[in-house]
């Protein structure tokens, strides 16, 4: 097309079939709202002109949209159909010349290639409307695409007003149309809400658009599974499952071995290096791994960054934290936002990590909480450490500087701080400062009685 179409996506409705309090576009679909998938598609050909139709939940929908700042908003203030929705934008885009391409927020995963199909089809054929088809072996749910024996498209037919031979039709709707302006509000004018559900159909612009005589081109997607349109939780779960296995395939294509991929999450915002191999069950979503790195299963990555080499072991859970090179991390650990971890660095069995820094070769190794705490190059943390670092209103921090050895069953009562070098014997519980290579013991005397344990018994 030579210029850019205005884009335009209908999500006002309720989704009903959803059976939901939240707004159906904002289900998410591999982690992402599915409105989402619609955006960044948008987005891909053009942010020059993007306009959202909200009404059902139009604030949640509207906020959860909230970093594409580019997009325009329309409100409709009643859903009384999909022709409806698109008068609500009528304002601005009456205004413009060209063309309008109209997307559903409830049909998220369309190629890029394809729509650039139906935009060139548009351009070519000179159309007042172009809309994407495909044909399903089960069309129930959508509108049917009537054409005469030419193989011209007459109309759509909603399923709802079909006959039972319509109903027979393969060929249907996706919902996916590229209009141009003038013709587009010339027809909506038109049409009534004279059918079985008493709305407004956007359907019904293309019998309008045929019989005066302008031009209507259906571009068939062999590809069925692109124009898949959510409306139940069934079709949500079958979105997710074709989503994942195109980010999958990518990745595998790219390098990355999936160990049980079936059962593998990755949203499409994740950024995966050579090598890498993830096992069964881990979910990841908007990280970056860095190149020979594993991730055995039943991982949960979230917003963090892996370094090269790194080891994260099963069942781990990291969130919004950075890891660094040929770090070890689990089996059933936890790093809480704002964990960085250096290079060399281990972190064990059920370790918890909250907004602390460990440096380079630093370990803690099991059984630990660690949390707003800085922990110097290669320093030991032993078994059962932990930060007291709440003291019931206030957070408060721990220092360990480079080299410090802590031994099991230690405590640090925060704000505290211990000096280079210095050696805490296990058991300890530090209240106060310790100056470089000291010695600090807090635990009270042995006492040994021989024989006692015996005599004291027998009474
Ligand atoms: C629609 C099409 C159908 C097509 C199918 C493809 C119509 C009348 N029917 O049916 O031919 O096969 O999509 O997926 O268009 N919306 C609004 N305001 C409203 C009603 C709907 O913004 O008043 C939005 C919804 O949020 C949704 C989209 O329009 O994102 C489609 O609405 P939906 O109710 O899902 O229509 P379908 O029954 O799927
Ligand atoms: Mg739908």
């Amino acid at each position: 097309m030579s210029s850019t179409p205005h884009i335009l996506i209908l999500a006002a409705g309720q989704g009903k079939r959803m059976k939901s309090k939240r707004p159906k576009v904002l289900h998410p679909v591999l982690f992402q709202p599915m409105i989402h998938h619609v955006l960044d598609l948008a987005c891909s050909l053009s942010q020059a002109s993007i306009g959202v139709v909200i009404g059902h939940g139009g604030r949640e929908v509207q906020e959860a949209c909230q970093s594409y700042s580019f997009v325009r908003f329309f409100e409709q203030k009643e859903q009384k159909g999909t022709a409806d929705a698109v008068k609500s934008a009528q304002g601005f885009l009456e205004s413009q010349t060209g063309h309008v391409l109209v997307l559903s927020g409830d049909v998220p995963l369309l190629r890029k290639e394809s729509l650039e199909k139906l935009l060139s089809a548009h351009e070519k054929t000179q159309a007042s409307c172009s809309l994407v088809t495909t044909r399903l072996e089960n069309p129930t749910g959508y509108g049917r695409v009537l054409r005469d024996s030419n193989s011209c498209v007459l109309g759509i037919r909603e399923e709802a007003d079909s006959s039972s031979q319509e109903k027979e039709i393969k060929e249907v709707n996706a919902g996916i149309y590229c209009f141009e302006i003038k013709s587009l509000f010339e027809a909506l004018s038109q049409i009534s809400n004279q059918n079985r559900q008493g709305e407004y159909y956007l359907t019904d612009v293309v019998e309008i658009l045929v019989t005066d005589n302008k031009k209507v081109v259906g571009v068939l997607f062999e590809d069925s599974s692109e124009t898949l349109g959510i409306n139940d939780r069934i079709a949500l779960a079958e979105a997710e499952k074709t989503l994942q296995s195109r980010v999958n395939q990518l990745h595998m294509a790219n390098g990355v071995t999936l160990q049980g991929a079936d059962d593998i999450w990755i949203d499409t915002r994740t950024k995966i290096g050579a090598d890498v191999v993830i096992e069964n069950g881990t979910r990841i979503q908007n990280s970056e791994i860095g190149a020979g790195t594993w991730v055995q299963s039943q991982c949960r990555i979230e917003f963090s960054k892996l370094g090269t080499g790194v080891k994260l072991k099963q069942g781990s859970v990291i969130e919004k934290s950075e890891i660094g090179a040929d770090t070890v991390v689990g089996p059933y650990a936890h790093l809480r936002p704002e964990s960085v971890l250096g290079s060399h660095v281990k972190i064990g069995n059920f370790v918890e990590v909250k907004k602390s820094i460990f440096k380079d070769g630093a370990k803690a190794s099991h059984l630990s909480y660690i949390g707003d705490a800085e922990i110097g190059r290669d320093v030991n943390l032993g078994c059962g450490f932990i930060t007291c670092n709440y003291d019931g209103v206030n957070k408060h921090k721990t220092v360990i500087e480079d080299g410090v050895f802590v031994g099991s069953d230690s405590q640090m009562i925060a704000p505290v701080t211990l000096g280079a070098g210095s050696y805490v014997a296990s058991g300890t519980t530090v209240t106060r400062d310790v100056p470089p290579e000291s010695l600090v013991i807090s635990r009270g005397k042995q006492v040994t009685k021989p024989g006692y344990a015996k005599r004291f018994l027998k009474k």
